[in-house]
């Protein structure tokens, strides 16, 4: 059982850059509408295409970018991030592609699933490996959270599917073997939540990139775990700033 209430911002495909796809206005808008929170969320989550080609000058808009972010703050790499020889800036800047955050009710692995110029993703068998040793060292009374960038299921309202995480069979039973509570992914730039067996599955639409889907505009996802066991996952569309509820589920685990 968790001793109070958690909050988890989830943000994704900002697609920063001075020369393609970033909407700055809807960016700054997105940055109020985080600030704005009540109650503030306990961590704010990245899950990929920071900037949009990976190009040195996206780096340094991201990170000015991120300065004013007030929460504590971690990033997966997506494949915008990779584009251009960009993981090589990401780890200078924005430190590890593969890495855990321990906090005292929550353990985040968060797997770098894009590769160099490619837009399809994959984990392989050695970050499979190092998932597992993380999931199965981790306590059941902290709330287990997977981070990447493509998507570990279809996304629907999407378009056309592709790059579904090309060992996606692989990934989810491993995923749901574990009992891990929380996967968070972004890639198609439209909101979604599932539950399998005891596992959420969560992707966040775009926070400011212009490629947009159908009527699924600018948005970012809240998630609440309550200290009873329940996750809520909402949507707070950055525009209006009006926060609506998309799922809630009873978890079984972390008591
Ligand atoms: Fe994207
Ligand atoms: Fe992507």
């Amino acid at each position: 059982m968790l001793r109070k209430n958690y909050r988890i911002a989830h943000i994704s495909d900002t697609h920063i850059t001075k020369y393609g796809q970033f909407d700055e206005n809807v960016f700054n808008m997105g940055l109020e509408a985080l600030d704005m929170l009540s109650p503030k969320p306990d961590i704010l989550v990245h899950t990929g295409d920071l900037t949009d080609n990976g190009i040195l000058p996206d780096y340094e808009l991201a990170a000015d970018s991120l300065k004013s972010v007030k929460y504590k703050y971690i990033i997966a790499p997506g494949n915008h991030d990779e584009k251009n020889y960009g993981h090589s800036l990401f780890k200078e800047m924005f430190g590890s592609l593969d890495f855990e955050v321990d906090e005292d009710w929550a353990k985040f692995v968060v797997l770098n699933s894009p590769e160099p110029d490619r837009d399809e993703g994959r984990l392989g068998r050695r970050r499979q490996i190092y998932l597992e040793e993380v999931l199965r060292s981790t306590p059941n009374e902290k709330l287990k959270v997977v981070v990447f960038h493509h998507h570990l299921v279809p996304v629907p309202y999407s378009g056309r599917e592709v790059n579904v995480l090309e060992d996606a069979g692989d990934v989810l039973d491993l995923i749901l073997q574990n009992h891990v509570n929380l996967v968070l992914m972004g890639h198609r730039h439209v909101r979604h939540v599932i539950k399998i067996d005891e596992t959420v599955l969560v992707n966040a639409g775009t926070f400011s990139c212009i490629r947009t889907r159908g009527h699924f505009l600018h948005s970012f996802n809240v998630i609440d775990i309550l200290s009873d066991g329940t996750i809520k996952i909402s949507e707070v569309d950055i525009k209006t700033k009006e926060e609506k509820l998309l799922k809630s589920f009873q978890s079984r685990r972390f008591e």
